[in-house]
Formats: structure tokens, sequence, C-alpha cells
């Protein structure tokens, strides 16, 4: 495939020095942070279960007393944990981290049947798709495929897309709506394209085409920023309104759901080579890239317009009662792995432009500012992350996403300036 060719011929650029680093020292930036979380991950690892049953065992967040918050299998978080320990044994050959990452992957498996909502592709591919990449079985086969099977089970031909969730009341009244799809779902498709080319079967892969191709229509905004979430008719499948649920306003661009527009046309680019879809992962880019309020560290604000004019939170958004404002340095980390990929589908000066923002993200969060001590931060790596400010949870902490986007980025940059693939 044409893509996986300019991946290969990302070499010139990264001959480039970083911040007047050379390449060795890019490497060993690389390995210290590498070595750091698997010492930071040889911690969490010793903290029990939590909750009713010892169900909740995917280590989340942070709780206000400073100790981790765990979650069950069936939180959209569940598989972070285990995708970052297959990466951090990926790089380091860490023994620990490879049983670890087997172990917790295996937790996942009754998440195979699961269609609550459509974070499946997060829980099982960030887990299982991984697993199947560093240390692959044959079972993962059909877990992966009855996984796609169950997200396609929230897929109607009549809208063209996956619903998200099984409905969403407003911020501004009581408007209940009935087939939401939000931005993140882009991140699900990944799962199918893998099923499709596990099983030979082109539906999943049609599904997750279609999802994109609707969405990259109606979620997008002319200046390339994205709505929160798209509301559909399910009779007629017409677009009806965008709306948030986590950002700041209706109209603001929430830049978590940003990173994942970036990262998730990315992905539909690399799975069909479909230009449409990089025109969208560009324009995603370069909304977040060039945005007057994005601070020179890179980490975006939780949301691009937090307290601007013309932005109004609903009326029963906890986001009307905010004063101080955050960065989400999880948005900042998954857009850094994005770039990393993206950076190879483009040329000249803005594979440059991409590439030096991914780096530029990465030294931001590698350095003290952003990245824990060790043994503190409820053993997460990454810090000063928002979850969702308009439901008042999550402000301000470590979230387990930061840190396998963190990880990924740095396993892919490792990559590039090794002039390896990076699939
Ligand atoms: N997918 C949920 C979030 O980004 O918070």
């Amino acid at each position: 495939m044409k893509h996986k060719l300019m991946i290969a011929t990302l070499s010139c650029a990264l001959c480039l020095p970083a911040f007047g680093q050379s390449k060795e020292e890019e490497k060993t930036f690389i390995k210290e942070n590498m070595e750091f979380a698997v010492n930071q991950y040889h911690l969490m690892l010793q903290t029990p279960p939590q909750g009713k049953e010892g169900k909740g065992v995917m280590p989340h967040s942070m709780r206000k007393d400073g100790t981790v918050s765990k979650g069950s299998i069936y939180l959209w978080t569940s598989g972070f944990f285990p995708g970052s320990l297959w990466y951090l044994s990926d790089y380091t050959g860490n023994r620990e981290m490879k049983d670890a990452a087997l172990e917790y992957t295996q937790k996942m498996e009754p998440v195979k049947t699961f269609t609550d909502n459509h974070d499946i592709g997060f829980m099982m591919y960030c887990s299982y798709g991984n697993a199947k990449r560093f240390a692959p079985k044959a079972e993962y086969d059909d877990i992966l495929i009855e996984s796609a099977k169950s997200l396609c089970t929230r897929f109607s031909p009549v809208t063209g897309v996956i619903k998200s969730w099984n409905s969403w009341r407003s911020w501004n009244d009581e408007t209940r709506f009935e087939y939401p799809v939000i931005i993140d779902n882009m991140m699900n498709l990944e799962l199918l394209f893998a099923a499709s080319r596990i099983s030979g079967d082109e539906s999943y892969k049609n599904v997750a085409v279609s999802h994109a191709l609707k969405t990259s229509k109606y979620h997008i905004r002319k200046d390339g920023s994205f709505y929160h979430i798209a509301m559909y008719d399910p009779k007629t499948g017409d677009f009806i309104k965008g709306e948030t649920s986590q950002g700041y306003s209706d109209n603001s661009a929430w830049s978590r759901g940003q990173g994942w527009a970036i990262y998730g046309f990315t992905v539909v680019y690399r799975e069909t080579g479909d230009k449409r879809f990089l025109a969208t992962a560009e324009k995603a880019a370069d909304y977040y890239i060039n945005h007057p309020n994005l601070p020179a560290d890179k980490v975006a604000w939780w949301d691009f317009n937090a307290h601007q004019e013309g932005f109004t939170p609903g009326i029963r958004s906890n986001a009307r009662k905010l004063t101080a404002n955050y960065r989400d340095a999880s948005a900042a980390a998954l857009v850094a792995s994005a770039l990393f990929e993206l950076s190879g589908y483009v040329k000249g000066k803005k594979s440059e432009l991409y590439l030096e923002t991914a780096k530029k993200i990465l030294h931001s969060l590698g350095g003290e500012k952003y990245r824990a001590k060790l043994g503190e931060n409820a053993n997460f790596i990454i810090m000063h992350c928002t979850g969702a400010i308009p439901q008042n949870s999550e402000i301000d902490v470590p979230l387990t996403y930061a840190d396998y986007y963190f990880i990924e980025a740095l396993h892919r940059y490792n990559k590039l300036l090794n002039n390896e693939p990076l699939f």
C-alpha cells in the first residue's frame, strides 16, 4: 500500500535534530521515559483490586486522597492499561510487563459481547489488538471478530453510523436525542478494519467506512473543529444538530475530541488509502496546531474556547461554574501519537510541522511539569489531565489513556528514529 511506503520515507525529516538534540539524544530521551514508565507500572501492579467483589481491576485515574481509582473491565478505559503494558514489554523486553500484559489482556475476554455503548473498540483493540500484534495467538482472532460483531450491532443502515450512546439529554434543556454519535467513536473503527483483515469479511470495513464518511460530512465545522456529539434522526438518518457532552459549549472545540478526530481519520486513511479521510485528518490537525490558544508547550487547554466570548455552557453544565482553566495532557498525548503517523502521509513542510509538533508534545509531557515522580500521581505517568468538566468529574488528574497514548507515541517515535515501519 502507498501509505506504508510513505511511512518508510520519513527518515529525511528525522535527520533533522529536534530542539538541538541529536538522534542519539532523542533515543536516550525515549529510553529514559520508557524505563521510568516500567518502574512506575511496577508499583501500579502492586496495588490491589477495588470495589464490590474486587471487580475494579483496571487502573483508571486518581481519587481525591491521591490513591489510584480502578474500574471494571466494562469501563470504557479498561483496555488502556493492558495496551500500555504491551508497548512497554515490546520496547524494553521486561518480563514483568509481558506477563502482566498477558494477564490483564485475558481479563478482558468477557467484554467481547459488550453492546451497551460503542466503546468496545477502545476496550478490545487496545488490549487484544496489541496482544495480537506483539504476541499473537490464534484465539485472539475469534475474540477480535466477536468484538467487531458486537460493535456492529449498534450500526444502522438508515443512519449509516454507529450509535455511540443509547440517548443523550442536552445540557441546555430537556431535549433527549435518540441517536447520538460522538467524535470519540472514530477510535472504535480500527477494530472493524482488523476484523475484516482477519476474517476476509468486508462487512466490518464497510461499516467503518460508512461511519467515517458520514462523520466527515456532519461532525466537522468549517474551521476544522468538531462537534463532540452529532445527533441523527434514527428514522430518516438525517443529521439534526451538534452539541457537546464533555466540551465547554455546543459550539466550542473540546480538545480531546479534536484529538480523537485527528487520530481516527488518520487510521481510516491508513486502512483505506482514501484521500478524503487524509484531508479530514489534516484539517483536524491543522486546527489543533495553528490555534491561537494553543500554549507554547503544545499541551492544549481542555477546550480551545473555554471562557471565550461567544461560547456559553448549557444551563445544567458544570462548566458554567468554572473559573479556573485546565490543561488536558491526555489530548496532547493522543495528538502526538496521531501526528507521528500522519506526518508519514504528507510531504515537505507539513510533514516536518506534524513531526516537530509531535516531538514538542512528547518533550513537554516527558518534562517535570507533566511527568510524575516515581511513586507519586497514584503511580500513573502523566499529570494534569481533564476527564469531564461539565460532569464535574476528573479535573486535573492522571488518566490511564494519557499514559497509553504517551507510551504509544514514544514507541512510534522510536520506530521512526530506527527507520522501521510503524505497523
Ligand atoms: N471517550 C471518552 C472521553 O474521551 O472522555
